[in-house]
C-alpha cells in the first residue's frame, strides 16, 4: 500500500515537472511582456511578411501600423501619408547596417537594428510635411538618407 502511494506521487512529481518544463519552453519562444522587440533574419526579411509589403496599414479608427525597412540608402516605402490626427504604430528593420530614424519635430527617433524590429507608437496631432533622417552613420551617402511622412 505505502509502496503504491510512493509510485503514485512519484508519477505526480514528473508530470508536475514536465509540465514545467512545458510552460517555460513556451514562455522562452514568446517575446517577454514589455520587451517590445523582436527578432528576424536580415537577409531575408524584404521576403518575409508583413515587411515584403512595407507600407500602412489600417487598424482601426484613425490607427495605422507602419512596416519599414531601412537599408544604405533610403527607406521603403519612399513615402508616407497619414490624415491629421492618426496614431501610427511603427515597426522598423534594416536589411544590412544600423541605421537611424527620426522624424523631426516630433519624439519619434530610434535606432534601425538589422536582425531586430523595433517599434514606437505616435500620433500626429498637426497637419504639415515630416523630415525622416538616418541619424545613424550608415556609410558614404548617409547625409541623404531619409525620405517624408506627410500628415494631411
Ligand atoms: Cu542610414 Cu545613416
Amino acid at each position: 500500500r505505502l509502496e503504491k502511494m510512493w509510485l503514485i506521487f512519484g508519477i505526480s512529481m514528473l508530470i508536475v515537472f514536465l509540465a514545467v518544463v512545458g510552460v517555460g519552453a513556451f514562455a522562452m519562444g514568446m517575446t517577454p511582456p514589455g520587451d517590445h522587440r523582436h527578432t528576424v533574419n536580415p537577409e531575408t526579411v524584404d521576403q518575409t511578411e508583413p515587411f515584403n509589403h512595407p507600407g500602412l496599414r489600417k487598424i482601426g479608427e484613425n490607427e495605422y501600423e507602419a512596416y519599414l525597412l531601412a537599408f544604405a540608402f533610403g527607406y521603403s516605402p519612399e513615402k508616407l501619408e497619414i490624415p491629421k490626427g492618426a496614431t501610427v504604430h511603427f515597426n522598423i528593420t534594416s536589411k544590412d547596417v544600423v541605421h537611424g530614424f527620426e522624424i523631426v519635430g516630433t519624439t519619434v527617433n530610434m535606432m534601425v537594428m538589422p536582425g531586430e524590429v523595433n517599434h514606437l507608437t505616435y500620433k500626429f496631432d498637426k497637419p504639415g510635411d515630416f523630415l525622416i533622417l538616418c541619424n545613424e552613420y550608415c556609410g558614404g551617402a548617409h547625409e541623404y538618407m531619409g525620405t517624408t511622412l506627410t500628415v494631411t
